[in-house]
């Protein structure tokens, strides 16, 4: 089996990640990941061994005890994946709605595992009183106990006794970070201006390039996913040129949502690397450029700020 990916998540960088990861070196001491999602940035660098140990951080607690716990007693989430997947047989639809509502009042990561692989695009979507309000997809029935269960032991066994979990804002990760780290962020999506209910919070824009600032001050390098566009359609904002940034776009191919819609467009999604990182990982402006045309082929443009 290849890179594992054991939670199904809307958002995931699963199929970028082949692009992210060559601009973080090998042998780093630790990676940060402070929006960690399904922490799929982390699980392929583990998988090739970029980073001694990680640190996975969401706001949404229920995903990060589910990544500990499937780190840390991966036999007990997938068979209680495998009990509540099982029981969905008679009546699949029904079953999603009651352990929604059980997860809505329990709040245990296990369910929250059985509802994104059951749930349209696997994605997590919540009403104004934080309640998981996403519908079941009832075309299929999520992915079977038996893969699951092999997934998750191969992502324990890459991250296990090196990973740290916590779920706090990410300016608190960032504040924490030092500089033997190396911090990854994708942001929420920030398409809609303000609170989003794809993730659980939206992002404030102002206050998320203050703590760039900051990272900066401090010589902490870091790489961001940034929004992306579809097409001749841009989403979200660009982030200033104050911060020193080099921006490569990614040509990511098709985009799920265009095809839906009955359109052909390519999704291009930014990546942003800070100066330090530039510095860190000896890329220079002429590698970057050489890749620029050597990886055509492989739909990466590179495209520079300054
Ligand atoms: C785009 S997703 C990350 C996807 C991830 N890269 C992956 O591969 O699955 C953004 C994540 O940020 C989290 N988030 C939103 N606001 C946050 C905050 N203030 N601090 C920490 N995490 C936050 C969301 O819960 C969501 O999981």
């Amino acid at each position: 089996m290849g890179i594992p990916h054991p939670i199904p998540y809307q958002g995931s960088k699963r199929n970028l990640v082949k692009y992210i990861l060559p601009f973080i070196p090998n042998g780093i001491e630790r990676l940060v990941e402070p929006f960690a999602g399904s922490a799929a940035v982390a699980i392929a660098s583990a998988y090739n061994c970029k980073a001694k140990n990680y640190w996975l951080n969401d706001f949404n607690s229920p995903l990060i005890e589910l990544l500990k716990n499937m780190v840390e007693d991966p036999h007990k989430v997938s068979n209680r994946y495998s009990v509540v997947w099982n029981e969905q047989h008679e009546n699949p639809k029904e079953h999603f709605l009651v352990i929604r509502d059980i997860f809505n009042k329990t709040h245990e990561p296990e369910l929250l595992l059985y509802l994104l692989a059951r749930c349209v695009k696997n994605a997590v979507r919540y009403n104004d009183k934080g309640e998981f309000n996403q519908s079941s997809d009832n075309r299929r029935k999520g992915r079977s106990p038996e893969k699951m269960k092999k997934e998750i032991e191969i992502f324990s066994q890459l991250m296990k006794n090196r990973t740290v979990f916590s779920s706090i804002d990410y300016s608190e990760v960032l504040e924490q970070t030092t500089l033997n780290d190396w911090v990854y962020m994708d942001p929420p999506y920030m398409g809609t201006k303000g609170s989003s209910k794809r993730y659980i919070q939206g992002l404030d824009l102002d206050r998320f390039i203050n703590n760039l600032e900051l990272l900066n001050q401090r010589n902490i390098p870091y790489i961001i996913s940034f929004d992306g566009k579809t097409g001749e359609k841009e989403y979200g904002e660009e982030l200033p040129l104050h911060l020193g940034l080099y921006r490569l776009e990614i040509h990511a191919g098709k985009s799920s949502q265009a095809t839906l819609q009955g359109k052909s467009a390519n999704t291009i999604e930014s990546l942003y690397l800070s100066k330090e990182a530039i510095k860190r990982s000896s890329i220079t402006k002429e590698d970057l450029l050489s890749i620029k045309k050597s990886s055509y082929n492989n739909q990466i443009e590179l495209q520079f700020s300054f």
